[in-house]
């Protein structure tokens, strides 16, 4: 959006927190709080994007990465002085700054928007985004004259009993000309309970100098609430979640006991998925069409295709392809990539690992560090000796190749085209195409011996 540029206010430590963690690194469905912040701001096409950062800074940058700018506030002397360290970043810009808090993990594009519009239509010099809060504790209480027109910010900690009695509220988003926003904040003193610069003191003075300042009334105080503890980081994640799912059962998703289903926000589903409860699908995960997910199955930052089944399974950093059939109680650990109509049966654990189209592994197998080709059927009790004491090791097993029940694969080792491995070996030598690999003890029967030894047990 031409003529407008935010500041993102990120320094505070979050005292209240009680954290190590800067406090708008706290994750509310799966996401910082201050990355929450940037994809709102980032959606409205602001011209630049400032984020001030100071406790934990170089933490913040680490998540925030190449998407905006820095402003360095060393000491947390206030949020009047956090805005004031972006001005560098400023000097030759005109226009319309909008300051956010870095704590307001809710917000939605559509809010900011209208913030910005009310804004230009008014011409004012500064608005305010207020909120009406049935219990405002905590929150800068909105001080009107009896006309009614804004007349200055009071903080929780400096409000006198009439004041404290106000229920229109600061949300710390605030639009304004920029011409005016960095001379008024030199002017702020830190003359209050906290010894603070506080931001919300510019008001006071614009409205002094007679300029023109207003508000915007947000009709839903949910997107606007700000996260000082973790009782309200809590509070957050409840409303978020809540929100993701209704917007993915919007967009033609199932979720069957949708309260026992959590979505992390950058999680994407296509349309006529079920996801059946207790289904946790976190991070940067990607889900086809037409899959049935769960009960009871984890997936973080993973890409699911179409028609895949999964349930009682654990699926981290994997790759699934179209019409696989993961479960029951079934482990894929990072790096595990199944081709389209794989089947991973019970009591499974597969890690960096390739299993090639229509291969089956279907019971109790360890498979780690392994190629396995197409159409590979994979004993049940297959285990993938990949680790020596000292390194680990890959075994490839090439297509058509059929391991028989329980056998041990000591890597590195390959078992090739067509092969076959005999139930109960212990493979230390590469089997060629199409061979036979046997390697256990032979089997010799004692004749009688049940008879001679009778009386033994007596
Ligand atoms: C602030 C507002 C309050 C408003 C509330 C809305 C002030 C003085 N008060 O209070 O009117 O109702 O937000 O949620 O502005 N920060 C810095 N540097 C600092 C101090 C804070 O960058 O020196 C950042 C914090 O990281 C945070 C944001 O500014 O992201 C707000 O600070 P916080 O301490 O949470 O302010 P509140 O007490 O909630
Ligand atoms: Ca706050």
């Amino acid at each position: 959006m031409a003529g407008v540029a935010t500041i993102i206010l990120a320094a505070g430590k979050g005292t209240r927190m009680k954290s190590r963690l800067p406090k708008v690194l706290h994750r509310v469905c799966g996401k910082p709080m201050v990355d929450h912040v940037l994809d709102a701001a980032a959606a409205l096409g602001a011209e630049r994007q400032v984020v001030v950062i100071g406790y934990g800074g170089e933490e913040v940058k680490t998540v925030l990465g190449e998407r905006c700018m820095y402003a360095w506030q060393t000491e947390q002397l206030g949020t009047g002085h956090a805005v004031l360290q972006a001005e560098k970043l400023f000097l030759d810009y005109e226009g319309t700054v909008m300051v956010l808090c870095g704590d307001t993990p809710l917000l939605t594009i559509e809010l900011l928007e209208n913030l910005i519009s009310e804004h230009r239509k008014s011409k004012n010099t500064a608005t305010i985004l207020t909120a009406f809060m049935a219990d405002p504790t905590g929150y800068g209480r909105i001080i009107r004259s009896t006309e009614g027109f804004v007349h200055k910010i009071v903080e929780q900690k400096d409000a006198d009993v009439e004041e404290l009695t106000v229920r229109e509220i600061n949300t710390g988003i605030y639009c304004f000309e920029s011409t005016e926003l960095f001379p008024a904040l030199y002017r702020v003193t830190a003359n209050n309970v906290q010894g603070e610069y506080y931001l919300t003191d510019v008001i006071g003075l614009l409205v002094q100098d007679g300029k023109q300042v207003g508000a915007y009334m947000s009709t839903d105080a949910t997107q606007t609430m700000g996260v000082n503890s973790r009782t309200q980081l809590a509070e957050a994640e409840v409303i978020l979640r809540d929100r993701i799912r209704l917007s993915w059962m919007e967009a033609g998703v199932t979720l069957m006991d949708p309260a026992s289903i959590y979505i992390d926000r950058d999680v994407s589903i296509e349309q006529d998925t079920v996801i059946y409860p207790q289904t946790w699908l976190e991070g940067k995960t990607v889900i086809g069409r037409d899959c049935v997910i769960g009960p009871q199955v984890h997936i973080a930052d993973s890409s699911v295709g179409e028609n895949v089944h999964l349930f009682f399974a654990h699926v981290k950093e994997s790759c699934i392809g179209n019409n696989v059939n993961v479960g029951p109680f079934v482990n894929l650990r990072p790096g595990t990539q199944l081709a389209d109509n794989v089947r991973v049966g019970n009591f499974v654990e597969v890690k960096n690992s390739q299993v090639g189209i229509g291969s089956k592994l279907p019971h109790l197998s360890y498979i780690g560090d392994t190629t396995i080709g197409s159409h590979v059927n994979i004993g049940s009790g297959t285990i993938t000796v990949n680790y020596d004491g000292k390194h680990k090791n890959r075994t490839i097993i090439e297509d058509d190749a059929f391991i028989g029940c329980n056998s041990n694969l000591v890597a590195p080792v390959t078992i090739g085209h067509g092969a076959y491995v005999a139930a109960g070996s212990t493979i230390t030598k590469n089997v060629p195409p199409a061979a036979l690999g046997v390697a256990r003890a032979r089997q010799s029967n004692i004749e009688g011996w049940t008879q001679r030894n009778k009386g033994d047990n007596e």
